[in-house]
């Protein structure tokens, strides 16, 4: 009898908090998921476009053209309204161009330093690139929360401890991981390329 080959897929990422969310909420399908660290020689994707549509497409077609495997890139996006956006497409480098992730909330929190709470709404922007032999996918995520005066919690990264979704009244470093990727951006974004991946596996 003959096997069918499990496809590949490679995330365009060496983040390790992107790679754990993203084979948690692709755990159901039948593909075998490498990522960058399995590729060292494959160069750092210069992320230059001006919105995350344009980075996410940019790294998911540089890594399949170096690596010549299907690729997903995630470009994430945090928009705080009362920021007009910001930081958007700079949200890892808000605070400056090696700017941690502590770094970052301190300027936000500084910046939302005595806002009505009315005026603290903020929405995740996801975009997932998908690209292979004559393939080319986008699809985007988003989640609405609210941007807390301090940050609670311990789990996920990133902004998560000052971003709270009110209809679970908890930060996503509050969440368990299993419900963030339920209801996030990177998990809706992906669910919505459900038929995508149900096609490969
Ligand atoms: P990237 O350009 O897609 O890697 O993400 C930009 C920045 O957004 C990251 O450095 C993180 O600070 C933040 N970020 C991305 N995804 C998340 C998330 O799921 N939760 C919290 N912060 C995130």
């Amino acid at each position: 009898m003959l096997l069918k080959e499990r496809s590949k897929l490679i995330l365009a990422t060496r983040n390790p908090h992107k790679v754990i969310e993203i084979k948690s909420i692709l755990s159901n399908f039948n593909i075998d998921i490498v990522t960058l660290n399995d590729y060292p020689d494959v160069p750092e994707v210069v992320e230059d476009g001006a919105t995350i549509e344009e980075n996410a497409l940019k790294k998911a077609k540089e890594v399949h053209r170096a690596t010549g495997i299907t690729s997903l890139a995630d470009d994430t996006g945090l928009e705080v309204d009362h920021l007009n956006g910001q930081p958007g497409v700079f949200s890892s480098r808000f605070a400056g161009d090696s700017a941690t992730y502590a770094m970052n909330n301190a300027k936000l929190l500084t910046l939302m330093n005595n806002v009505p709470w009315e005026r603290r709404t903020a929405c995740f922007r996801c975009v997932i690139a998908i690209a292979g032999e004559g393939l080319e996918y986008l699809m985007e995520g988003r989640c609405n929360g609210y941007i807390l005066n301090e940050t609670r919690g311990d789990h996920g990264f990133g902004y998560d401890p000052l971003f709270y979704v009110p209809e679970y009244a908890q930060t996503f470093s509050q969440m368990p991981a299993s419900l963030k990727n339920q209801i996030s951006h990177r998990g809706k974004a992906l669910q919505k390329l459900k038929c995508f991946f149900e096609n490969i596996a």
